[in-house]
């Protein structure tokens, strides 16, 4: 509503200001603190943002409690059963889905995007055979401003068009190279004739020695996961994008920040920490001291998978990913115990008052590692995975943040707790 404002006092100085609230088209309403600082000297107090707003955004919504996820207003179930991880990253990159002219013309331009510079192979040779795949990825992907500075105008409209055009075309190329470098096997060029995830498949499993058949059933399940995965608010991977760009960084560098912070398992890299949980517990009759292990304050050990800042309800990604789980295996003929141990988890931890109490749901990467290991995708490459379909939600994100009017460098403040201020003792003096 117009004009609505909330009154803050400060009690030892009997000062109040009225602050504006600001209402969206979804979602809680926001007190905007703008003046606090000026007018009643004080910064608001809020480590790990749990109450804070960082920006305005019109890509994704998230109602948590109800565990809804819209991209651009669309549900992500109607999404996922009848859009694909393409016309997704072009609703996300223009705000609206592609006529079929305009999604046949997004395709091609994509598919012909999809090799990367020579130079950039040599890049790989420099890590150790045995470098996590991320690690390869956050330095190959911060390196490409050193081979794509063509269209580097953050100011203009359609460079960023078209460095967001490479890196979504890309990713899964310098995401397969980790992959084949850390086996000491030949990249394998993109072929403009595939589709996106059965391009990356190719550039993941085929050998130069023999014709390459894409298993359909692995590729469909693919684009699945990177569709599921494209965008989600201002999570740390996101907000670490938009703090680097707000420093007028090229995108390429603010990528490689984001998938920097996407690597840490209580984020993207939950993925990987989900399956090396479950290969621990080993059995399904280990699933109730696992359970105890993760209510325990004084073990560090948590439900990896579990638990989500947002959603205090199912993550409707994990729904849509459990029941794909279900598909695949049936579809690949694979048994994976390790999906036994999920379900498992799952049930009886929806069971347990902790969890319960705690809205303690799975989230998106409980099951997508089951996924990931039936199509024959390494653990080790899960988060690089993410990476490739989050890459649309950051470059999306990133671009929305450089065409605001008064765009600011962000800079958060902080309560200041060291020593008050003191004068240098020279050393003699020291005790
Ligand atoms: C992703 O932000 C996004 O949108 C992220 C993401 C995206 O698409 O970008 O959705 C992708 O990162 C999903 C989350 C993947 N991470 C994990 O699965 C790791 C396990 N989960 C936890 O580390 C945790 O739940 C977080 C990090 C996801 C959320 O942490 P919060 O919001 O800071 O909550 P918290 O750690 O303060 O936990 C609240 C309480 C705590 O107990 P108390 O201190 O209140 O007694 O719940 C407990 C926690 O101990 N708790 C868990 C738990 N997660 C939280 N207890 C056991 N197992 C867990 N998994």
């Amino acid at each position: 509503m117009a004009n609505e404002t909330v009154t803050i006092t400060d009690n030892s100085t009997g000062k109040s200001i009225d602050l504006p609230i600001k209402s969206g088209t979804h979602g809680p309403r926001v007190i905007d603190i703008a003046k606090l600082q000026s007018e009643l000297g004080m910064f608001t107090f809020d480590p790990g943002f749990m109450s804070t707003a960082a920006c305005e955004s019109g890509i994704t919504f998230i109602d948590g409690d109800k565990g809804v996820l819209l991209y651009r207003g669309y549900p992500i179930e109607q999404l996922a059963e009848h859009s694909d991880f393409m016309e997704t990253c072009y609703l996300l990159w223009y705000g609206r889905l592609p006529t079929a002219d305009e999604k046949q013309k997004f395709d091609g331009i994509i598919s012909h995007h999809t090799m990367v510079h020579e130079g950039l192979h040599n890049f790989y040779n420099g890590f150790r055979r045995d470098a996590h795949p991320m690690a390869i990825t956050v330095g190959v992907v911060g390196a490409l401003s050193a081979f794509y500075h063509d269209s580097l105008d953050i100011w203009n409209d359609r460079h960023r068009e078209i460095s967001a055009h490479r890196l979504i075309a890309k990713m899964p190329t310098i995401a397969a190279g980790a992959y084949r470098f850390s086996r000491g096997e030949p990249f394998a060029y993109p072929k403009n004739k595939l589709k996106y995830a059965e391009n990356f498949l190719h550039m993941m499993f085929s050998f130069p020695t023999e014709e390459y058949q894409v298993n359909k059933v692995a590729a469909e399940a693919l684009d699945l996961i990177f569709l599921l995965h494209a965008d989600h608010e201002q999570n740390a991977s996101t907000a670490t994008v938009r703090l680097a760009g707000s420093s007028q960084a090229n995108p390429f560098a603010c990528m490689s920040a984001g998938v920097g912070a996407l690597w840490g398992p209580a984020h993207g890299g939950a993925n990987e920490a989900v399956i090396k949980m479950l290969q621990h517990i080993g059995d399904v009759k280990h699933v109730d001291k696992a359970v105890e292990r993760a209510k325990d304050k004084n073990d560090t050990f948590r439900l990896m998978g579990f638990g989500h800042r947002v959603y205090k309800n199912y993550d409707p990604r994990a729904k849509i990913i459990r029941k794909a789980c279900m598909d695949v295996l049936k579809e690949l003929k694979v048994s994976d115990p390790l999906f036994d141990i999920a379900m498992k988890l799952e049930e009886i931890a929806l069971k347990d008052p902790y969890f319960i109490e705690k809205k303690l749901y799975p989230n998106v990467d409980f099951y997508s590692g089951i996924i990931l290991r039936a199509i024959g995708i390494p653990t080790s490459m899960f988060t690089v995975i993410f990476v490739i379909g989050r890459t649309i939600g950051w470059i999306s994100q990133w671009n929305e943040m450089m065409t605001e009017k008064n765009l600011k460098i962000g800079r958060p403040r902080q309560l200041y707790t060291g020593p008050a201020i003191r004068d240098y003792e020279p050393v003699e003096k020291r005790k």
